[in-house]
Formats: structure tokens, C-alpha cells, sequence
């Protein structure tokens, strides 16, 4: 067969002439259409590569594979291109605020003032948590990780919402995805609270939606709280730093998840739990557990070789990333935020920071992570960050779940609007026993 055609494709998406790829198999022979999206890499559409040649895609950790089509976020990472809705990531970190990125991320374009308000005004309404779900926290041990916390509460919270499961209906779908990007930061706060002793810190109308998070995590009512506008601004910056990233692991069990048709709270729940590792998320509280135990500059030859030794098992956290290759553009916002909080609390000399700073400049010099491509990512500052504004580091991951919150609920309402949608059903290389047959068993 050598037409540049592909059977069963919906013919907008089939590519003409070239912008194809032929693959012979067994005697037989199949075209399958090259497709060019809006920028970057082309995509072979192998959708009927089992049906015409009876075989299967091996892609282990799916990094050569795009598993849907989305108009949300774009990466280049060779040129370290982060792109929201084709907004450039530190112009919307330097420009915007968390509220108009999670409206931009959400309905695809940035809002007008109007639109503006009244999404403002949706969160700040939605903010508040069901008194009922107070009692949840009692059910955990003081010293739980708040990322279980968080997990168990967010699809807890489900029970609330059973007009969640009508994921067919626009406006129920719309209405869940503003309950958990304005419950979420409640929850996370409470989860904090609960692990300190202290009374819950309800939600309030009158800040942003970063000053509020804030305030329920550091107000306390034996004293007054005045929310420092350098470190909500520095805090709302790193939100929209996290705000989505495509389909990194979290988001793409979230998609998967979801297409099953559960209810989008259970959903968000597992796409906290994905990002608990520290592969993923967990890695910000990783990078400050491994400066802690580096603990002075002169470890820190011994700690690069015991990385580059393949026995040791042993990463620099907070270094490398599946698609950036070249540098992590959040990475170098959040170097420059690190700064500028530090600045502002009056910390002049951080020896966390100036053993981070140490530690990236040898990395990079050294031949392990320039041959492999590996750069610092967008954890390797933020916990610095964290720290500094007297956030513990068990919270950390917590945090990223917030802001990451809008991007999944952005990826799963998307994959709804796909005339594609199918339920994700991967299958597999099988390299286990071949049948065999049961001898009688013993205990008969
Ligand atoms: N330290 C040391 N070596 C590394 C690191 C690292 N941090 N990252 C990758 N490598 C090495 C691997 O050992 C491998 O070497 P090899 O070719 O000799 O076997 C090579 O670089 C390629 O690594 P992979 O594991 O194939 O890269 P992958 O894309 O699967 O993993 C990941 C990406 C998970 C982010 C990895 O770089 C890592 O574990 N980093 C540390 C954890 C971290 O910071 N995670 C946060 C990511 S950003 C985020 O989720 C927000």
C-alpha cells in the first residue's frame, strides 16, 4: 500500500503527500498520518496499527508517546518554552495573578474585567468548606502527612457534591471544577492547622486568593495577622509557576481517571496522590531533605559522585525533568523569587541557599549531567522558599497540589470537550509464562 491515506481517520486529521509513515510488517504494509499541531513536534497517529498490522506501540513510561490532543499548555524542552494558552510563562508570572492564570487556564482565554470579578467572586464563594467536613480531620493521626490529608479529604469531599457525577451536564462540570480550585487551598490549610493543634481559619472575601491561603495557614486569634504583600505576590508567582505543566504524570492520571466518567473530586484526589512522589511533586521536599543532609559545601564533591555512582540509587533532587532539556524556565523564576524573599524577611546569608547555589554551579560544570542533559527543574529553589516563609517542608507538596489543582481540573474538563474521548486502556508486552496446565494440587 503506498496511498497517503489512512483508513478509518477522520479525514480532517489525515495529513497529505509526505507527512506520513509507512511501517512493514510480516509481509504487510500500512500508512499512518503524520499530524501537525498548532507548534512543535509532529505525531504519527497510529490508531489503527493494531488493526491493520496486528500490532502494538512499546513506549515504557509513555515519553514517545502523546496520549491526547490538548489546546492547554505547550513545552519546547530544548529551547525551555513553557507556554500557557501560547502566553509565555514569565510574562504571565510577571504580569498577571494566580486568579486570571487559573481563568486563562480554564476557559482559554484571559477574562475581561467582568469576567474577571465575577470568577474572583465564584472562588471567594466557594472557598468555604461544608461544616460537616470538619469532623474528617478528626479521623487522622496529629502527625499524618498532610498530602494524605489532603487526598483523603478531597475525595471525601465528593459525598458533598453528588451532582458531581453528572459529568454530561456543562454546567455541573464547570461548577465542580470552581468548588475544588476554591476548596482546595481551605483544605490544605486546614490539613496544617489540624497538625498544629490550632482552630481551622475560615476562608475570607476580602483577600486574593493567594493572601487568603495565607491567612488560613498563619492567622492565629490570640494575635493579629497582616498578610506581607512581597510574600503573597512571591507565593501567587510560584502558583502560576505550577499552575499546569501538559501531561505530566499527576495531570495524565487525572485524564485517565476521568475517563472513566468518576466523579471529578475522586479524580483530583488521585492526581494528588500521583503527585505525592518524589519523582514528581514530592521532589521540592526531597531537595531541602537532601541539602539537610549534604549539610556543609565540602560534602557536596563526595554527595555529586555518590549520584553518579549507578549502585547508589542516589538523584540530586530537584535536577532533571522527562521533557526540559536545555533549562526549566519556571526554574529560573523561582531562583529570582528565592532572592527576593529572602530579601525582604532580611535573611542575608542563607547557608541552605549558598549550598543550592554551590551544588547547581558543580552540577553543571560536571560531565554525568551535561552529557545527560540534566538542569535544575522547578523544585530545586522553591523549597527554599517555602522554608523561609516558615512553611514546614511536609507542606511543600502540599502547596503544589493547590496550584496545580487548576490545571487538572483545566486537563479534565478538556477531555471532555474531545470528540476522541475514550476511557484510557493501555495495553502491554507480556513477557510472563506462556499457558501451561495445573497439576493436581496438593491439598486435594
Ligand atoms: N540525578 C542523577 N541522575 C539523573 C537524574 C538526577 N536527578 N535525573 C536523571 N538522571 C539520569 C538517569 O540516571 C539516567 O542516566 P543513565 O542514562 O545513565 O541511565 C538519565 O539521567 C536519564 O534519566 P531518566 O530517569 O531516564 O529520566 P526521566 O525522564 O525518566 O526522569 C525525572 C525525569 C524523574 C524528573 C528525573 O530527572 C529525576 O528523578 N529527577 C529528580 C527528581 C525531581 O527533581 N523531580 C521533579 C521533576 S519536576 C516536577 O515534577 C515538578
Amino acid at each position: 500500500m503506498s496511498q497517503a491515506k489512512s483508513e478509518n481517520i477522520p479525514p480532517q486529521n489525515t495529513a497529505q503527500g509526505e507527512n506520513v509513515v509507512t511501517v512493514n510488517y510480516n509481509g504487510k504494509s500500512s500508512v499512518f498520518p503524520v499530524l501537525k499541531g498548532s507548534m512543535g513536534d509532529h505525531v504519527v497517529d497510529i490508531r489503527n496499527l493494531k488493526k491493520n498490522l496486528d500490532l502494538f506501540t512499546f513506549d515504557p513510561g509513555l515519553g514517545g508517546t502523546a496520549s491526547c490532543e490538548s489546546k492547554i499548555t505547550y513545552i519546547d524542552g530544548d529551547k525551555g518554552v513553557l507556554l500557557y494558552r501560547g502566553y509565555p510563562i514569565a510574562q504571565l508570572a510577571e504580569q498577571s495573578n494566580f486568579a486570571e492564570v487559573s481563568y486563562l487556564l480554564l476557559y482559554g482565554n484571559l477574562p475581561t474585567r467582568q469576567e474577571y470579578e465575577v470568577f474572583v467572586d465564584r472562588l471567594n464563594e466557594h472557598a468555604l468548606l461544608h461544616e460537616q467536613i470538619r469532623n474528617f480531620f478528626n479521623g487522622f493521626r496529629r502527625d499524618a502527612h498532610p498530602m494524605s490529608i489532603l487526598c483523603g479529604t478531597v475525595a471525601g469531599l465528593s459525598a458533598f457534591y453528588p451532582e458531581g457525577t453528572d459529568i454530561s451536564n456543562e454546567a455541573s462540570r464547570d461548577r465542580s471544577a470552581i468548588n475544588l480550585i476554591a476548596k482546595i487551598p481551605t483544605l490544605a490549610a486546614w490539613a496544617y492547622k489540624y497538625s498544629l493543634g490550632e482552630p481551622f481559619v475560615y476562608p475570607r472575601s476580602d483577600y486574593s486568593y493567594t493572601e487568603n491561603f495565607l491567612n488560613m495557614m498563619f492567622a492565629r486569634p490570640t494575635e493579629p495577622y497582616k498578610v506581607n504583600p512581597i510574600l503573597s505576590r512571591a507565593l501567587d508567582r510560584i502558583f502560576i509557576l505550577h499552575a499546569d505543566h501538559e501531561q505530566n504524570a499527576s495531570t495524565s492520571t487525572v485524564r485517565l481517571a476521568g475517563s472513566t466518567g468518576a466523579h471529578p473530586f475522586a479524580c483530583i484526589a488521585a492526581g494528588i496522590a500521583a503527585l505525592w512522589g518524589p519523582a514528581h511533586g514530592g521532589a521540592n521536599e526531597a531537595v531541602l531533605k537532601m541539602l539537610n543532609a549534604i549539610g556543609r559545601k565540602e560534602n557536596i564533591p563526595s554527595f555529586i559522585e555518590k549520584v553518579k555512582d549507578k549502585n547508589s540509587e542516589v538523584r540530586l533532587m530537584g535536577f532533571g525533568h522527562r521533557v526540559y532539556k536545555n533549562f526549566d524556565p519556571r526554574a529560573q523564576i523561582m531562583q529570582s523569587t528565592c532572592y527576593e524573599v529572602l530579601r525582604e524577611l532580611g535573611v542575608k546569608k542563607e547557608p541552605l541557599l549558598e549550598l543550592a547555589v554551590e551544588l547547581e554551579e558543580r552540577a553543571l560544570k560536571d560531565d554525568y549531567f551535561v552529557e545527560r542533559k540534566l538542569y535544575p527543574n522547578v523544585d530545586f529553589y522553591s523549597g527554599i522558599i517555602f522554608k523561609a516563609m516558615g512553611i514546614p517542608t511536609s507542606m511543600f507538596t502540599v502547596l503544589f497540589a493547590v496550584a496545580r489543582t487548576v490545571g487538572w481540573v483545566s486537563q479534565w474538563k478538556e477531555a471532555f470537550d474531545d470528540p476522541l474521548r475514550r476511557i484510557y486502556r493501555p495495553r502491554q508486552h507480556y513477557t510472563g509464562p506462556v499457558e501451561r496446565n495445573m497439576k493436581t494440587s496438593y491439598w486435594l
